[in-house]
């Protein structure tokens, strides 16, 4: 019998097994991450190693360095990922791994290491999209989170608005036309000189600032619930371009607040509307830009003015990691979804 029948059969006993232990493998951009997670909800062990000191000297992620730093990385994190789970190799049930989205070469280290992985050890490989990572970071966060809800997806490569009906089935409600939000925040920070990765620095910086600008976005996409945050953007580089040729001070903080308190409004403003509209009363963050301090402040003013409750993921569950994908891959297991076999590719590009 080939790998792939075995892992049939193995796959479909595995959904009715009581305890559950995956290995996760994330490597779709800087961070490379292994994880233990058992039943989809409580990590044993969630390690990251983060290349962020190395990319930050070009500025942003450079491919090609970072599929050469998880290659030197992902062995190690693999020994430190039992370790801190305290279980042996032999003791796992299935091997999750991100085959997309993400930058492809990155993704192929993490893809072919958990082939090899799930082949030697003869247990099924679970393909997990990395979005629906994200959406998953939220049951480890909340342990009594369940679907249905509406997800507000905030990440540096996605945004959108989510129904989740279930564990695995989602409907698309709305999504950026241009850039992603997470995209916008590092855009923006690298015109004012701030270190990559943006996002943190404009929220940091952000608080010490007023909103003395205001930047606007598109209103052709008021009555839906798409985004976008193109304008915003360009907005903040002419301004700082004019003030440059002009020779007049740039107010860092001030320029922070004002994009911030833009964007942050059309998020909050969106996810109001598709909650009201969905009639579902339950609003789930999920993505790096989720660890926004101003993001889930405005959220929670919002909620409470318009009757519905917020969750966003735990501050290490927000931005990429392997547990997140583990918990994905046990609803998929669950579900009977996402069995790949040695084929599986690494994608730069899939739906959720
Ligand atoms: O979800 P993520 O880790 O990776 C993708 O899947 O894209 O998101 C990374 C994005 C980056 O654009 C980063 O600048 C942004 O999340 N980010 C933040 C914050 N922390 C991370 N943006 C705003 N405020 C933050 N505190
Ligand atoms: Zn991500």
């Amino acid at each position: 019998m080939s790998y792939f029948d075995r892992m049939k059969i193995k796959f479909q006993e595995l959904r009715h097994k009581n305890d559950v232990l995956i290995l996760s493998i994330e490597s779709s951009c800087d961070e490379t991450s292994i994880s233990v997670v058992k039943n989809g909800r409580e990590v044993l062990s969630n390690i990251i190693a983060s290349q962020i000191e190395i990319h930050r000297r070009f500025g942003g992620v450079v491919p090609e360095v970072a599929s050469r730093n998880h290659i030197l990385a992902i062995s190690n994190i693999l020994d430190e990922a039992l370790e801190v789970a305290g279980i042996k190799k032999n003791q796992i049930d299935a091997i999750a791994v991100t085959y997309g989205a993400g930058l492809v070469g990155a993704l192929m280290v993490g893809v072919n290491f958990a082939k090899a992985l799930a082949y030697s050890l003869d247990i099924p490989l679970i393909a997990v999209s990395h979005v629906h990572g994200h959406i998953a970071a939220n049951y480890i966060s909340h342990p009594d989170l369940k679907p249905p809800f509406v997800c507000l997806m905030v990440s540096g490569g996605h945004t959108a608005l989510l129904e989740i009906k279930d564990y695995n089935s989602f409907k698309l409600l709305g999504s950026t036309v241009d850039d992603a939000v997470g995209e916008a925040f590092d855009k923006v920070a690298r015109v004012l000189g701030l270190p990559y990765p943006g996002g943190p620095e404009i929220d940091k910086l952000a608080k010490l600032g007023q909103k003395k600008y205001d930047f606007v976005i598109s209103h052709s996409l008021q009555n839906t619930l798409n985004f976008s945050f193109s304008g915003v953007k360009t907005g903040v580089v002419n301004l700082v371009h004019n003030k440059t040729q002009k020779g007049e001070e740039i107010n860092k903080a001030d320029i922070a607040t004002s994009f911030q308190e833009c964007v942050t409004d059309e998020l909050c403003t969106k996810a109001a509307k598709a909650i009201k509209m969905t009639g579902i009363e339950k609003l789930v963050v999920a993505g790096g830009v989720g660890a926004n301090y101003r993001l889930n402040e405005k959220l929670r003013e919002f909620a409470k003015e318009k009757n519905f409750e917020v969750f966003s993921p735990v501050l290490k569950y927000c931005t990429d990691n392997a547990a997140m994908i583990g918990s994905a891959a046990y609803y998929m297991l669950k579900d009977g979804l996402g069995l790949a076999d040695l084929s599986l590719t690494a994608k730069p590009n899939v739906n959720l």
